[in-house]
């Protein structure tokens, strides 16, 4: 979607795509100077973290592989549960693996919580977490990531890969979306 062409539903830009990219570039030098010399398997989680994954490991200089997982969060709406089910797993086997899971947002963390401890379960040698977005306010499990794009307040924010109803991931920015659309 060009850069000009904002739905009105988008009440406000929170993050430019030049600060996402700029943000993009200081995350992905500090992971290739930590993880200088090792793997790294950079695992995406479908699919919010799309862009975040396209970008940020064009910004890497070491090697990657990337692979992706889907989750579905029961729960309607806004929120999500807690009760996470596997739509797609892996393809690659985790043992001695050094992992980044890539997300869009850290907002409740019950995702993220759930994810980290199905994925150390499997043998890796370090499983990290990059989240672009984190919500410092509605978190509700303490999940700690090596790596933060932005905090952001707790409001319900759609683009770069977020979406309300599968709509608004292909925006460039991070907005938030007239509460009116989801009657909030
Ligand atoms: C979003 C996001 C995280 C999760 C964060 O995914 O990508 O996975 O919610 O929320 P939490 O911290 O409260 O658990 P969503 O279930 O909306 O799926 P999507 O990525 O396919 O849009």
């Amino acid at each position: 979607m060009d850069a000009d062409h904002v739905p009105s539903e988008i009440t406000e830009i929170l993050i430019s795509e030049s600060r996402i990219q700029e943000r993009l570039a200081e995350v992905a030098a500090q992971v290739d100077a930590d993880y200088a010399g090792r793997d790294l398997l950079l695992v995406g989680v479908l699919k919010g973290a799309t862009m975040v994954v396209a970008d940020f490991m064009r910004h890497l200089r070491s090697h990657v592989t990337v692979d992706w997982m889907a989750v579905s969060s029961y729960g309607s709406g806004t929120q999500s549960s807690g009760v996470v089910r596997i739509l797609k797993d892996l393809d690659t086997d985790l043992d001695g693996r050094n992992v980044l899971v890539i997300e869009d947002i850290l907002d409740t963390g019950l995702t993220l919580s759930w994810l980290l401890r199905n994925l150390k379960s499997r043998g890796a040698e370090s499983v990290e977490v990059f989240t672009l977005l984190r919500k410092p306010e509605a978190l509700r499990i303490p999940v700690e990531p090596k790596y933060v794009g932005f905090d952001i307040p707790n409001v319900f924010v759609v683009g770069y890969g977020l979406d309300y109803a599968e709509r608004y991931r292909n925006l460039r920015q991070v907005g938030v979306l007239d509460p009116r659309v989801y009657g909030g």
